[in-house]
């Protein structure tokens, strides 16, 4: 059976504005020297589409190349799960696109498992499930809308099976060192010590193939990044002008990531209603959207080691432009 539950209207979590988070965060950002927006914001209904559209495009060669890792070497990862029951987690699943490679792989193997596809966006977890509903009759799911941190309270209180932990599409890479730490740590500290987490990792590589990949040819990354200004017109009565704000993105070898921000195009002055404020922005001045770590292998193992697990593999794909690391917690049974 599928089922999709909100983890904001359950027991695991007393209910949260989410429009009032939406514009004290809003608050913050935009009062801040330099501002900045943060990035989970980015994935309303129309962010979530638009994410779906760049995962299609030619530039953006992360979904095909974890895709291949994973088509590649599902076989490992059902063998390291064999016959016991599990859960395969999946934080930020998005539309679960290449989750669908290991979830057949699993049920043709006849695997015991329960899928638990967790997303922030509830029309990508509506997508996901619709589709798995349609293609897998066999298939136990809940999908859950949630956060990372609500969905890793989740595992806490109600897994009492191994867990096979996805991260995948190195979401990872939107934190930076310290919030990676704090994240790994609370997922170490909820896990078994024998279960699996398998993360997304973009290496560092060409700078143009990673400048490319984020400005692509169609303008679709630049839609993505605007979207977050018309979601704020929408949900907190913003009074954004998208045609005065350009997308810029580049590589920053010092940090190691692409970062994105929105530049204002002149000087200007937005009201947001829900706020009573009014913002002002100089020419040229920029908001950060999003970073987007990239890593070296051992960036990898050294961020593993320093949160307390134990890499059993490095998982690449044929052009060696992204890794899918194969973790187990380091813990005493
Ligand atoms: C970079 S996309 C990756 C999607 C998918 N895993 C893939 O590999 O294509 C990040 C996903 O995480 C979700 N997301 C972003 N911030 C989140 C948060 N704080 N908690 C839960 N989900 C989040 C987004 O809605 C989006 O689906």
């Amino acid at each position: 059976m599928i089922t999709i539950q909100k983890l904001t209207d359950t027991e695991f979590e007393t209910p949260v504005f989410e429009k009032q988070d939406f514009a004290l965060e809003a608050l913050h950002g935009l009062s801040s020297t330099p501002k900045f927006l943060p990035t989970k914001y980015l994935y309303d209904d129309e962010g979530t589409r638009l994410f779906q559209m760049i995962t299609k495009l030619p530039e953006y060669y992360l979904t095909r190349s974890e895709a291949e890792i994973l088509e590649t070497h599902k076989d490992k990862l059902s063998l390291l799960m064999g016959d016991e029951p599990f859960n395969l987690v999946e934080l930020g699943a998005g539309d679960g696109h290449k989750t669908r490679i290991l979830v057949e792989h699993f049920l043709d193997q006849k695997l015991n498992f329960e899928y638990v596809p967790i997303d922030i966006s509830q029309l990508a977890v509506d997508i996901l499930i619709n589709s798995f509903q349609k293609r897998y009759n066999d298939l136990n799911a809940i999908g859950l809308v949630a956060e990372y941190t609500q969905g890793i309270k989740w595992l806490h209180k109600t897994t009492h099976l191994r867990n096979l932990v996805l991260f995948l599409g190195s979401s990872i890479g939107n934190f930076n060192p310290n919030e990676s730490r704090r994240f790994l740590q609370s997922l170490w500290t909820v896990l078994n010590p024998d279960d699996i987490v398998v993360i997304g990792f973009d290496l560092k590589k060409d700078i143009q193939l990673l400048t490319k990949a984020y400005n692509d040819s169609q303008g679709i990354t630049r839609d993505f990044n605007l979207n977050l200004l018309k979601r704020m017109n929408e949900e907190l009565g913003g009074s954004f002008n998208l045609s005065k704000f350009s997308h810029y993105e580049f590589y920053n070898v010092h940090s190691g990531a692409m970062v994105s921000y929105l530049i204002s195009q002149e000087k200007q002055s937005v009201y947001i209603n829900d706020l009573k404020q009014l913002f002002h922005f100089e020419t040229l001045e920029s908001v950060h959207t999003e970073s987007s770590y990239k890593y070296s292998d051992s960036d990898i193992r050294h961020m593993a080691s320093q949160t307390g697990f134990k890499v059993i593999d490095q998982l690449t794909d044929i052009n060696s432009y992204f890794i899918d690391s194969i973790w187990k917690t380091n813990k005493p049974y």
